[in-house]
């Protein structure tokens, strides 16, 4: 049992993440959180990345000093990750003493060993400003394309990387002066003499941590290339000051300091623990256990990083030559887990163009945590990029979570509480279903041991697969008066079935599962970096495990359905820059406030919700039929709807349908419509029927048909609660507010299917097409 040091790349703190910047710390959550649930020594850091130019420019924007501006972002990040359950072990900051000590501790070996060189060379200074101007502190004229806002390092417009100097005419980005070329002198760290250690650390630590061919083939680039000294020196205010005479002016570069940082968080959390007087820990017991007592005896630590793909080699070409050329035996890189990029509907996410959806936006959809997570992981950018649209994102969650696992939960935890008064039936094992799931579960470990989350989620979602098929050839409805003790068998292996997958599925929709679990009254044991373990918790050893379990207590539903008319007014409502969205949100507080009208919902209801909250669909059998004698086209239905008095409804299919063909039939009813004469008798409630056209291209009815249903059931959708209590009467307006469709010969509504006793309703002859 090797020891899980877990790391995830520490975002810069001078704006809010987007979904593309979270991949990688809600990737390492997944895996943090396996490693526990597996028994795993975990620890996970992360924090704030929070040196370098473009905080001290955007605090000069913002008119606070860096350290303010890093505090603020630090409690805006902080904010979002809680939000989205990251458990941390911790989250800390570059800009602590730690980061300091060890990256000041760090160059002190480097520069003892000889790894640090000096170099002198020209660089713009500003006389007004007494100070030499890095990267960003300068902008001018592109002596590649002629644009006049370059930045001392890039001109945005043609993309090029620049030196300060090769500016022309320059100023100075503070005060506007005109600087002058000075020389100064800077460090340099010797990767060339240190690269035949990377060498044969790189092919040794590759094969063994299994690194991507991505991450493989960038690193051997690199060092085929020839590596160059790097400078690790800046001429700024705000970063790590440099331990050396004559660099009293300059700080760190912060790449250099950067990665340290993970190291100099976990101490955070360790000197943190002294001083709450809390059980502690030395840092080093996981970053150089050979020099700690601490670590004497314990399993070997294995460093898994997760970052995006622009920052691989920093990952296995400096940050280690670092870690090399020091005389200390650092733990390594030994897994690296990159992801490629997340794109945004057509274009790229982008935190300098505010385009996207961002940790504070997804917040405010109102949709819930662990469906982004969901959405996240069920398309993780693994191999290639992904491209975030509204529509994927709809079509995934009503489609995937909610019409696979969610339905395979709800329909089973229902019939619990429904026709075994809550208790689940004793039942003996299915051993053929559960090899099924065995082998499943066995590839979704193997996966996970190496933090391959996709290809193990998409398993856990074939295991639900699974579920569903059982449950929908196996028929309980039918064979729990017909054969119970098949219906018993069925209904209990697939409570086990559930509780594993929310085991399995825990670590990447914590709150989802802990939530199911509970119904069960189980809880997950899963505890962080020196926490106690919750007693009689279940983790990854339970997987598998058919016994315990006893009763489903109060089920509801978790995951409501995102319908077409929200999506679409998700995809308006973020659309465009963030800079733009706030002007359109400032002109439309201000238009509110001149006419005091109230402000209008900015997104329209729900279908799913508002069917939800007022619909009452009901199975209904008809029992006798005959003709309205003032039309040509209403029948007169007897339908017994299960309350014991019969009810009598109008519905305008003589002209499609022989009474022979609807008597007996057991329909699906709109029980709450107000009732409403139509040529002189009363008819309250409508049945549901699909329109198709048949092959000669004449117009057809088909009513939807709920043979298995006894009159009264309710129908409802996949994961609603089927004891919701809805209004007595509804309008016909509300009613047809809402848009029932087959698709696929299946009726949903807004992508989630409508379910009459855990079965789904199936058409015979109608395709796609309208309910009415
Ligand atoms: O690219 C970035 O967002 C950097 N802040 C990542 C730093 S990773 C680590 F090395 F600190
Ligand atoms: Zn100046």
């Amino acid at each position: 049992m090797k020891r899980k040091l877990i790391t995830s790349a520490l975002p810069y703190v001078n704006n809010i993440p987007h979904l593309g910047n979270l991949i990688q710390m809600l990737s390492a959550d997944v895996f943090a959180r396996f490693c526990r649930s597996r028994g795993y020594e975990t620890m996970y850091v992360c924090g704030t990345d929070e040196y370098g130019t473009a905080t001290e420019t955007r605090a000069i924007e913002m008119k606070k000093t860096p350290r303010e501006l890093c505090d603020y972002y630090y409690g805006e990040h902080t904010k979002i990750y809680d939000w989205f359950h990251i458990n941390f072990d911790k989250f800390g900051r570059t800009s602590n003493e730690e980061c300091t000590e060890i990256t000041q501790m760090l160059f002190k070996d480097l520069d003892a060993k000889g790894f640090i060189k000096e170099h002198t060379n020209s660089q713009l200074f500003c006389p007004h400003c007494n100070m030499f101007l890095a990267d960003r502190f300068v902008y001018g004229t592109c002596p590649k394309c002629g644009s006049t806002k370059a930045r001392g390092d890039q001109c945005d417009d043609c993309g090029s990387l620049l030196d300060p100097v090769e500016l022309k005419e320059p100023k100075c980005a503070t005060c506007g002066s005109t600087p002058v070329v000075k020389e100064t002198k800077h460090l340099y760290i010797d990767l060339p003499s240190i690269s035949s250690n990377l060498d044969s650390w790189m092919k040794k630590a590759s094969i063994e941590g299994r690194w991507s061919d991505n991450a493989i083939n960038i690193t051997k680039a690199w060092i085929r290339d020839g590596l160059n000294e790097r400078a690790i020196t800046r001429d700024l205010k705000w970063g790590i000051p440099v331990p050396k005479e004559g660099y009293e002016n300059k700080v760190f570069y912060v790449w250099f300091n950067a990665p340290i940082g993970y190291i100099s968080i976990t101490k955070q959390l360790a000197d943190e623990l002294i001083q709450k007087s809390k059980p502690s820990f030395d840092w080093k017991s996981w970053w150089i256990p050979s020099e700690s007592k601490e670590a004497e005896g314990k399993d070997e630590v294995e460093l898994f990083q997760f970052i995006g793909k622009d920052n691989i080699p920093f990952h296995t070409v400096i940050f280690p030559c670092t870690l090399l050329g020091s005389n200390h035996d650092w733990t390594k890189l030994y897994h690296m887990s990159s992801t490629e990029y997340l794109n945004y509907e057509s274009g790229k996410f982008s935190k300098s163009r505010g385009v996207g959806v961002f940790g504070t936006d997804a917040i405010e959809t109102g949709i819930k945590a662990d469906a982004w997570r969901f959405y996240i992981f069920y398309n993780r950018p693994e191999k290639q990029d992904y491209q975030f649209t509204w529509k994927d994102f709809r079509e995934k969650y009503n489609g995937e979570l909610i019409g696979n696992l969610g339905n395979l939960i709800n329909r089973t935890l229902l019939f619990v509480t429904k026709y075994y008064d809550s208790k689940i039936p004793e039942a003996p094992v299915d051993e053929e279903l559960w090899s099924k799931i065995r082998e499943h579960e066995s590839k979704i470990t193997e996966y996970l041991e190496w933090a391959d989350l996709k290809d193990a989620f998409h398993e856990i979602f074939a295991i639900s697969d699974i579920g569903n098929k059982a449950f929908q050839d196996g028929e309980p409805w039918k064979t729990r008066t017909e054969n119970p003790e098949a219906a018993a068998k069925l209904i209990h292996n697939l409570c086990y079935m559930i509780k594993d997958l929310m085991i399995l599925a825990h670590p990447y929709m914590p709150q989802f599962t802990e939530t199911i679990l509970s119904y069960f009254g189980k809880k997950i044991n899963e505890p962080k970096y020196g926490e106690a373990s919750v007693a009689d918790g279940l983790c990854w050893k339970d997987i598998g495990c058919t016994e315990g379990l006893s009763s489903v207590e109060n089920p509801s539903v978790f995951f409501t359905p995102l319908d077409q008319k929200t999506a679409d007014a998700f995809k308006e409502k973020f659309s465009g820059s963030q800079k733009a969205r706030e002007e359109k949100n400032n002109k439309n507080s201000k238009k509110e406030k001149k006419s005091s009208e109230k402000a209008v919902p900015v997104l329209a209801e729900n279908q799913a919700d508002f069917f939800n909250k007022n619909i009452e669909l009901i199975a209904a059998k008809i029992v006798k039929i005959e003709n309205n004698p003032d039309s040509d086209k209403l029948y007169v239905e007897t339908l017994d709807d299960g309350s014991g008095t019969e009810r009598i409804i109008q519905s305008g299919l003589r002209p499609y349908l022989k009474s022979e063909e609807l008597l007996g039939k057991t329909i699906v009813l709109a029980a709450n419509l107000a009732p409403r004469k139509m040529r002189g008798i009363e008819s309250r409630g409508m049945l549901l029927a699909a329109d198709y056209k048949d092959a000669s291209g004449a117009d057809k009815v088909e009513p939807l048909d709920v043979s298995w249903a006894k009159p009264g059931t309710k129908i409802i959708l996949a994961g609603s609660d089927v004891n919701a209590v809805k209004p007595q009467e509804i309008s016909a307006d509300d009613f047809f507010k809402v848009q029932i469709k087959v698709v696929n010969k299946t009726a949903e509504i807004s992508g989630v299917k409508l379910l009459a006793d855990g079965k789904e309703i199936t058409t015979v002859h109608a395709v796609n097409s309208e309910v009415n």
